[in-house]
């Protein structure tokens, strides 16, 4: 088969990663890629909003299978103008994407069905907003801008005078663009996070091994939201007795609520979850592979990920047995200092060359290039993801910390912590998710 990916992450490294490991495949593309993307695969300086081009490559390059990893081609409709064109693609279609596109669209589906979320109201104008967190609201309160606004349109406030500014920030200032038409305004939650990846075929939800995400940019959770500096998987928090209540209320409630609105999902569902004191409940769905998730539960997976892709195309999902190994993987994220506000780019990047061969071991890249002479180079805010396999989350987190030594650029930064609450939080789940919320 010839496959083309869509992205330039280190989430799309992996599906790259995972891509060449079946035998099934003839050759990789991938739109625009990486330097690392580079190595495995041959990458097409095309943008993943770039659809006409996109769909006249797949075309030319008799494409069997393009798999979609970003949420903005798919929230846009990227998988409605391949299948028009006849490729098989995967990922949801537009009107399923907005489970991700649209804040208020998932929360009245989660309303509707009784998916376990937290309370909320939507507002269209700023005014009603305001005149709402003046008269109703309890603090802390949490405010999200409608639409997508990279990870970055979630505000939470302490103080009244906080959520107005928020609101002024997100619906008159128009800080995250369009995505603040709308806004949602949300009880907030305390609890651990947990993000759990899943295969869906429209009907049938496979469950993928649960992982856990560090958001902020600093030791202790301290500092700015990131996209993620790091993630290990499985996680500790996410229990038979959690596993059973989502299985219950959440999973496949979701997509049954998705196919009986009409807007049938194809794709991986991501659940943001939270385990509160009252149980689990849904603090957003993504209708994508997380990054850096992937990179820990992808290298996990026992299944060719092409059988497992065209199985939810097909609609026969029901007939794969999804297997994840017994064992843990940990990812640090190799970062220029100043992400997520100010940081330089383009300084050369050494020492790539320790990961070929060495079983255990994966360098994800984010922000890479080649450059003219071809140096591979940072590229970004997010440079590397480090994943390491262990026998446990322990070993793994040893394994990762270990070869992040391995290679070096100007400005590297790292969180030094990522794993360590799973220790440092034995028998006391919840108590510290939030230590700086
Ligand atoms: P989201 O993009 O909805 O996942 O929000 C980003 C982050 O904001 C989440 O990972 C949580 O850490 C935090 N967050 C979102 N909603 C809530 C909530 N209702 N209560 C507490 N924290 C929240
Ligand atoms: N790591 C969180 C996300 O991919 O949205």
């Amino acid at each position: 088969m010839n496959i083309l990916i869509v992205g330039s992450g280190g989430r799309e490294h992996a599906i790259a990663a995972s891509v060449a490991k079946s035998g099934r495949v003839k050759k990789i593309y991938c739109a625009p890629g990486n330097a690392g993307i580079g190595m495995l695969a041959e990458c097409v300086p095309i943008g993943a909003m770039e659809f006409e081009k996109l769909v006249a490559f797949a075309k030319e390059k008799a494409i069997d299978m393009v798999i979609v990893g970003m949420d903005d081609p798919l929230v846009g409709g990227l998988v409605d103008e391949l299948e028009a064109a006849g490729i098989p693609a995967f990922g949801p279609n537009k009107n399923a994407a907005i489970l991700e596109g649209s804040k208020a669209f998932s929360k009245d589906l989660m309303k509707k069905y009784g998916i376990p979320t937290a309370a909320y109201e939507t507002f269209e104008r700023a005014q009603d907003a305001e005149e709402y967190l003046k008269k109703q609201a309890s603090f802390p309160i949490v405010l999200k801008a409608d639409g997508l606004a990279l990870g970055k349109g979630v505000l939470i406030c302490n103080t009244l005078d906080e959520a107005l500014s928020g609101v002024k920030e997100i619906m008159e200032d128009k800080k995250f663009g369009s995505a603040g038409n709308r806004m949602v305004v949300e009880e907030f939650l305390t609890g651990r996070e947990v993000s759990v990846l899943s295969f869906v075929d429209g009907k049938t939800i496979k469950i993928m091994s649960s992982a856990q995400d560090h958001k902020r940019a600093k030791d202790g959770d301290q500092g700015l939201n990131t996209g993620g500096m790091g993630t290990f998987s499985p996680s500790p928090f996410y229990t038979d007795e959690v596993d059973a209540f989502c299985k219950k209320y959440i999973y496949q409630a979701t997509v049954d609520a998705m196919a009986a609105e009409g807007r049938p999902f194809r794709g991986v569902i991501f659940f943001g979850l939270i385990l509160t004191e009252k149980g689990p409940r849904v603090l957003e769905y993504n209708a994508r592979f997380g990054d850096p998730e992937a990179q820990v539960v992808l290298p996990r997976m026992k299944n060719d990920i092409v059988d497992v892709c065209e199985a939810c195309i097909n609609g026969t999902l029901d007939q794969i047995d999804l297997q994840f190994e017994d064992n843990a993987a940990v990812c640090v994220v190799l970062a220029s200092d100043g992400y997520p506000v100010a940081y330089e780019k383009g300084f050369e990047i050494t020492g790539l060359e320790k990961f070929t061969e060495k079983e255990d071991y994966f360098c994800f890249h984010a922000g890479t290039k080649t450059d003219e002479q071809g140096r591979i180079v940072t590229n970004g805010g997010r440079v590397l993801g480090i994943t390491a396999l262990g026998g446990d989350l322990e070993t793994a987190r040893g394994k990762a910390y270990e070869a992040v030594e391995w290679v070096d650029f100007a400005n590297k930064y790292m969180r030094h912590d990522i794993g360590k609450s799973i220790q440092e939080s034995k028998g006391n789940a919840d108590s510290s998710a939030f230590p700086s919320k």
